[in-house]
């Protein structure tokens, strides 16, 4: 299996693992709730018992002294009996009893209540618990929520730069096979057919030496041109594969360089400005600025039929600026975001790829019958340094 495939299944498992724990942490807060309201209940009702206990405690003190001084009436009748009559001592009885009968009555109900009260007590207790217990686990799974949706979001990104270095890669190795095809082609047509030219040129040369040195001569000055033209076409491969200008000289010779080798090619006037002052440049942004500017250049020439094309480069302490403008036929623009690459095309989206690498701006502006605009902007903080 290949590695974005199992990155994407990976991707599956932690969102279904997420899901889950969604799942448990909405029936955690659900039991949290439940035991708060448990909770609620068990506060109300403990405070009512316990005023209730309150209450009682103070009626079984109150009866309990009063069945103290019942007691000692009671002695005290049963003692003076001579000053007490039997209906006095029947009522002391009595009273005594009734009193006896009541706190009898009033500790039970006090005992109820404070079993109540303790039972009540050790359930709150206990609710609590449950209740810290399910807010301590609920922030606990927030926590691994937290953690695993960012590893979510960090595991999409990783499937992403990997389809996407993977697409990237794909298109570089296209652009070098791309690149090979073109100079063999090159090769092939030029410096491949001067020197065969060369060599038929020089054997009818060596046969007409003795007999006719006249023609020899002439043979030999049309070898010499089509050896020129092909040591410029040489020049022409290899200037193309890597200018050599653009590492000596900087990015304002290669361009005129490249212009010039352009303006022998087409009609179309070709003017290159350059305002202030180049900075020293890293290689990579360097080519990158060359080969968009070299792209924009082949395809105003390839495609819009202009009659002038501007060229102007800025260089400035904060930044430096390219622009290619053409006034030829324009074209339709893909919408925004809407670039791709196909088999036919692949200047654009290359000229916006290495714009990205160098974290230039590429901005393209064209509309049919108006002309094209190609405006680039490196912030010269980015890849660009200062030579001072
Ligand atoms: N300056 C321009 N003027 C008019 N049309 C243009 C200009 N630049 C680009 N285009 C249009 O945009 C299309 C895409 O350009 P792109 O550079 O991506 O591909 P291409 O030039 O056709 O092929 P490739 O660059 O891969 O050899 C071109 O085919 C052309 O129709
Ligand atoms: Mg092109």
């Amino acid at each position: 299996m290949e590695v974005g495939a199992e990155l994407s299944r990976l991707d599956d498992i932690l969102r279904e693992t997420v899901m889950a724990i969604k799942d448990s942490q909405q029936q955690i807060s659900s039991i949290a709730e439940d035991a708060r309201c448990e909770a609620a209940r068990l506060s109300r009702e403990l405070e009512k018992v316990r005023g209730e206990a309150l209450a009682i405690i103070d009626k079984v003190d109150a009866a309990r002294q009063e069945e103290q001084r019942s007691r000692l009436y009671l002695m005290q009748v049963s003692r003076d009996f001579r000053h007490y009559d039997e209906e006095e001592i029947r009522l002391a009885y009595g009273y005594a009893r009734d009193i006896q009968v009541r706190l009898i009555v009033l500790t039970e109900k006090e005992k109820d209540l404070r079993s109540k009260r303790d039972e009540l007590e050790r359930s709150l207790r206990n609710v609590t618990r449950l209740l810290s217990r399910a807010d301590a686990l609920s922030t606990q799974v927030g926590v691994a929520l937290d953690y695993l949706s960012g590893n979510l979001e960090q595991l999409s990104r990783t499937i992403g730069t990997v389809q996407e270095k993977r697409e990237v890669a794909i298109r570089i190795i296209k652009a070098q096979e791309d690149e090979r095809r073109r100079v063999a082609r090159d090769l092939h047509d030029g410096l491949a057919q001067q020197l065969a030219g060369a060599i038929l040129g020089l054997e009818v040369a060596q046969k007409l030496l003795e007999d006719n040195s006249q023609r020899a001569k002439r043979e030999l000055i049309s070898v010499e041109q089509i050896i020129r033209s092909g040591l410029r076409e040489t020049r022409e491969v290899i200037f193309n594969l890597r200018p050599l200008s653009l590492d000596n000289l900087g990015l304002q010779a290669a361009v005129g360089k490249l212009i010039s080798q352009i303006q022998e090619r087409t009609d179309a006037r070709i003017l290159l400005s350059v305002h202030g002052e180049e900075r020293e440049i890293d290689s990579t942004t360097l080519s990158c600025l060359f080969r968009i500017i070299q792209e924009a250049l082949n395809n105003v020439i390839k495609h819009a039929n202009a009659t002038e094309i501007k060229v102007r480069l800025e260089f400035s302490s904060e930044f430096l600026a390219v622009q290619v403008i053409d006034n030829g036929c324009g074209f339709d623009l893909p919408p925004e975001g809407a670039w791709t690459a196909d088999d036919e095309h692949l200047g654009l989206v290359g000229m916006r790829e290495r714009a990205e690498l160098i974290g230039a701006t590429l901005k393209i502006d064209s509309r049919p019958g108006l002309g094209t605009r190609v405006f680039l902007h490196l912030s010269q903080v980015m890849g660009t340094e200062g030579v001072d």
